[in-house]
């Protein structure tokens, strides 16, 4: 039997799923044939607590290595692997411990991307320096190098909560520009954002929603807070992808309009058989995300690779931050 066929494929991970007591916790944004064999399908809080209490020996993550990178900082006694080692997300290298950040990537069919207000040569040390004593609540979606340098993390569906949680009347919120403005418009702290963003959400503009909503009338918009503050403010509901979800489900309205990127639409279809979910932009799709297939799954699951280990001295700071989180419900 071909190597490719799917079937075949499926029925070896499943295999040795069960052989290496592994669990496949996968993000919303996966394609669809990994969404299907995952154990956990979620957005990256419930990910980062299934992968804190899960048991199992292997936890095989399909997402982005910063996702799999906090499973094997919650889980240290757990083997952890990665489906794609260069499956990264870019936003996640928008901020840098005590080095510049990267060039800025091109990223295809993105055009007017917003230019950085830090200097190029600004890291994370250069901004706690100059905000002394205040603390960092740092999205998950950075490194773990990031997050032993922060106080707290957060999530798209926890960013309001998280700073609300902290006594300071002055947070810094890395690295999500579009996060951290949402975050303030929904507190009464002042809130110091860094200007990363994330190419699939920035890319959607107030127009687009004019179009989509002119060529559905009875659809309601979600937006995910990773798009720009002024898409958010026209929004009839703004939340994380598993948020969508639910928001979705509960709703007596059948129409949506979907602005997040695109592999969320799987589930919203699967689990909402008599609703219609139409995306926002057809391009809202995450190349680093898509990097995860079967054979991907397999071959992890055969070779043990990509194993994610962290040293210590990471490790044990970037696991308070990410505790800390999880410690509000
Ligand atoms: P969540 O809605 O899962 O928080 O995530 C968004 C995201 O961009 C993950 O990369
Ligand atoms: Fe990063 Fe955006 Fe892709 Fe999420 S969707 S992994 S934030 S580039």
């Amino acid at each position: 039997m071909p190597f490719d066929d799917k079937a075949f494929l499926r029925e070896e991970i499943l295999q040795l799923k069960e052989q290496r007591r592994a669990i496949i916790l996968s993000h919303n944004y996966q394609r669809d044939e990994v969404q299907e064999i995952a154990d956990f399908v979620g957005d990256s809080l419930e990910l980062s607590r299934t992968a804190s209490t899960i048991d199992c020996d292997i936890i095989l993550f399909a997402g982005v290595t910063f996702m799999a990178e906090s499973a094997a900082i919650l889980s240290p006694d757990k083997i952890v692997l990665t489906t794609e080692m260069d499956a990264l997300c870019p936003m996640a290298d928008m901020i840098r411990v005590n080095l510049p950040r990267p060039e800025r990537k091109e990223f295809p069919g993105f055009e007017n991307p917003p230019s950085f207000i830090f200097p190029r040569d600004f890291s994370l040390w250069d901004i706690k320096k100059k905000y002394p004593g205040t603390p960092v609540v740092a999205y998950v979606n950075t490194t773990a190098d990031v997050k032993a340098e922060s106080d707290i993390c957060c999530t798209s569906a926890n960013v309001v909560k998280v700073v609300d949680s902290l006594p300071d009347e002055r947070v810094i919120c890395i690295p999500d520009k579009n996060l951290s403005l949402w975050a303030a418009k929904n507190t009464r702290k002042e809130v110091i954002a860094w200007d990363g963003f994330c190419h699939v959400h920035e890319r959607a503009n107030i127009s687009d929603v004019e179009k989509a909503r002119a060529e559905h009338s009875k659809a309601l918009f979600m937006a995910h807070p990773e798009c720009r503050l002024e898409v958010l403010e026209i929004a009839d509901h703004v939340t994380s992808t598993s948020g969508m979800l639910r928001f979705a489900k509960a709703s007596a309205e059948k129409e949506f309009i979907v602005g997040t990127e695109i592999g969320l639409l799987y589930r919203l279809r699967k689990e909402n058989p008599g609703k219609i979910f139409y995306p926002l932009r057809e391009d809202m799709v995450c190349p680093e995300m898509k990097k995860t297939t079967l054979k991907s799954l397999l071959r992890a699951l055969r070779e043990n690779t990509y194993l994610i280990t962290l040293p210590d001295e990471i490790r044990i700071p970037a696991k308070k931050a990410l505790d800390k989180m999880l410690e509000i419900r």
